[in-house]
């Protein structure tokens, strides 16, 4: 795996857009390799009524708007899917699962495939408020009898999206030993017919079994080497809100951020023969969405950033401090969280080491919880999540 410069890789990412759009007006007749483009998202925690304003998601409030702006954006770009890994609504009720299904609805009929797979949230009121209000979006693709996953072939690409909630213990995510089975059977077909797998979930197939808990990451413990041996080297998952990219042998999981918080992300993928190309973009509330939207969007971006400000900035007062030296503490504290939230925190690593005032903001949030998950996230900053490139079968 090889990452660009941003720069380059947008200019990349929008010419192979454009080959594939021309692609497909031209018709497939020519067309021998895989061209495929998403935009790929998680975790929108819609709801038709207003939300409370989150401490860490001020914008939560406004998703509905928001989520009208997205759609717009998504039509406009034109990809051939669209791809939400779960915790569409915020509680799985009926009156919200119909609502946000209209807005599918709305990207399905501007002639863009819809492909979701249900997060935790989705179950929380009503188990079947899913497959009542997304059923018609995988009308005639291959479903797994025993839980909602669904293959969806586009182009060369086989679509696997997986539901991680029905064959869990409890709250925890994972497959039944049937669709286990069904998922082994249907990889092994695809993979011989010579198409491109895709991996959706929820949660996590490879995040650290030592260090997340269950509720995060997929149990069964074979899964890794039975996509691994299905050559499906690519996975999409969410459900951590934050931006992260994993990697293992041959496969690379991106978990992707709720585009609700940090700098409002959604994902472009886009496959071209063997070339796999990623790269996260904020949304252009600019462009998309109702008037006013964009400046509200950035008042909530201000709004989130200064919570996070305050965090070590009112320790710091309880101790006498000055509010010149707790505000460089403050705006390091926020610029860290950030980074995580947008996956970019190794690339700002060396200068936040640097910093003048990291000594203070450790030694301001030593004692909350806020301490040892801050020293894990400079010690264990992981891959620059806002971009991956890799040649298929490489
Ligand atoms: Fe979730």
């Amino acid at each position: 795996m090889r990452h660009f410069r941003l720069g380059l890789l947008c200019a990349l990412l929008s010419a192979l857009f454009s080959i594939s759009l021309r692609g497909e007006e031209a018709g497939t007749s020519e067309r021998t390799e895989t061209v495929f483009s998403a935009v790929i998202t998680s975790d929108l925690h819609y709801s038709a009524r207003r939300q409370e304003a989150g401490l860490i998601v001020p914008l939560l409030p406004h998703v509905e708007e928001a989520m009208r702006a997205l759609a717009e954006e998504v039509i406009a770009l034109q990809p051939d899917a669209f791809i939400a890994t779960g915790d569409l609504t915020v509680s799985g009720k009926e009156e919200d699962a119909e609502a946000l299904s209209g807005i599918m609805r709305e990207i399905h009929e501007a002639g863009i495939r819809v492909i979701l797979t249900p997060g935790n949230h989705d179950f929380d009121s009503d188990k079947d408020s899913y497959g009542r209000n997304y059923g018609f979006l995988s009308e005639g693709d291959l479903h797994d009898p025993n839980s909602l996953s669904v293959l969806t072939r586009i182009g060369g690409v086989s679509i696997f999206a997986m539901d991680d909630c029905t064959g869990g213990s409890g709250m925890n995510a994972g497959f039944s030993a049937s669709t286990c089975e069904w998922l082994r059977e249907n990889l092994e077909r695809e993979r011989a017919s010579g198409r491109k797998i895709l991996f959706l979930a929820h949660r996590s197939v490879l995040l650290d079994r030592a260090v997340y808990p269950e509720s995060y990451r997929i149990a069964n413990p074979e899964l890794p080497s039975i996509l691994e041996n299905a050559g499906a080297q690519l996975i999409f998952t969410g459900h951590m809100h934050n931006q992260k990219l994993l990697e293992k042998g041959i496969l690379h999981e991106l978990i992707s951020a709720m585009p609700w918080t940090g700098s409002y992300l959604i994902g472009r993928l886009s496959i071209e023969g063997d070339s796999i190309l990623y790269q996260t973009e904020p949304i252009d509330f600019d462009r998309f969405g109702e008037e006013g939207l964009s400046e509200i969007a950035e008042e909530a971006a201000k709004k989130a950033a200064e919570t996070w400000r305050e965090v070590p900035m009112s320790l710091g007062r309880e101790k006498g401090l000055s509010e010149g030296e707790l505000r460089e503490a403050g705006d390091l504290f926020e610029r860290v969280i950030s980074s995580y939230q947008d996956g970019v925190l190794p690339a700002h690593l060396e200068e936040i080491r640097e910093n003048e005032s990291l000594d203070l903001l450790r030694e301001l949030i030593r004692e909350t919880n806020y301490g040892p998950w801050f020293e894990d996230l400079l010690a264990n900053s992981g891959t620059d999540a806002s971009s991956l490139s890799f040649q298929w079968g490489k």
